[in-house]
């Protein structure tokens, strides 16, 4: 595990970018993992700058998204598919078809979950996969649990994440209650892994990943058995 410590959000996102463009520009047909929240979006405005100005290509690219409110329509604003177009697919040449977020319509989840992983697999894999992490240590929606998954699979929010993802909607009883999810097993599958964690409230958290142990009670603390993991955080996070 390597960490990075940053001196603000900005600078995180940037050398967040960094690692991404890197894998962009060494290899044009990457897979990208993506991530919605609120901490990748500085990341994703420094990806868009460097499509703008530093040529930057995407049209290869093709990405997976970590999760998805379920069940949610695509068009809902609120929707992690309509947070992927408004935050970096409408302002990078990327082709939308190469674009997969698990989708939130699906009348049957357990297939969509399955096929889900079957077309990652059929893409070779994700090359370089981007987390945030909630404040209880959730990856995805991979909540603290006695038992976690290994595939995609939809889920149970817990109500520490519907309270903290209640911030982005009119009234908490809209936030979903459930999600589909990669699990742990796709995450880890991932060649490499980076996790940006900013702010005060991820500092406890942080805290336990910088710590040697692993638990299910904190599903981030398992990335510290990846061969390849990034942790890239902010003073504020790191510190508290
Ligand atoms: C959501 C997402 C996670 C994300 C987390 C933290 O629940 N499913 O992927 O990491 O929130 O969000 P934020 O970055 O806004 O703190």
């Amino acid at each position: 595990m390597k960490v990075i410590v940053c001196d603000n959000y900005d600078e995180m996102s940037l050398q967040g970018a960094k690692i991404f463009e890197k894998q962009i520009r060494e290899k044009a047909n990457s897979i990208l993992g993506l991530a919605t929240g609120s901490t990748p979006i500085g990341m994703y405005q420094h990806l868009i700058k460097m499509h703008k100005e530093e040529g930057l290509d995407f049209s290869k690219i093709t990405s997976f998204n970590l999760d998805e409110y379920y069940p949610i329509s695509q068009t809902n604003d609120q929707s992690y598919r309509y947070f992927m177009n408004e935050q970096l697919f409408n302002h990078i040449n990327i082709d939308k078809n190469n674009t997969f977020v698990p989708n939130g319509e699906a009348t049957d989840a357990d297939l969509e979950c399955k096929q889900y992983d079957e077309k990652i697999a059929q893409y070779g894999g994700i090359d370089i996969q981007l987390l945030g992490i909630g404040r209880n240590g959730h990856i995805g929606f991979n909540e603290p649990d006695k038992k976690l998954f290994a595939s995609t699979h939809k889920t149970d929010l817990t109500q520490d994440t519907i309270d903290a993802n209640s911030r982005f909607f009119d009234d908490i009883k809209d936030v979903p209650t459930k999600a589909l999810t990669m699990g742990i097993g796709s995450i880890m599958k991932a060649k490499t892994v980076v996790l940006l964690a900013s702010g005060k409230n991820k500092h406890e958290v942080v805290n336990a990943m910088l710590d040697d142990f692993i638990t299910t009670d904190i599903p981030s603390t398992l990335l510290k058995a990846h061969p390849d993991f990034i942790l890239i955080c902010d003073k504020d996070a790191y510190e508290g």
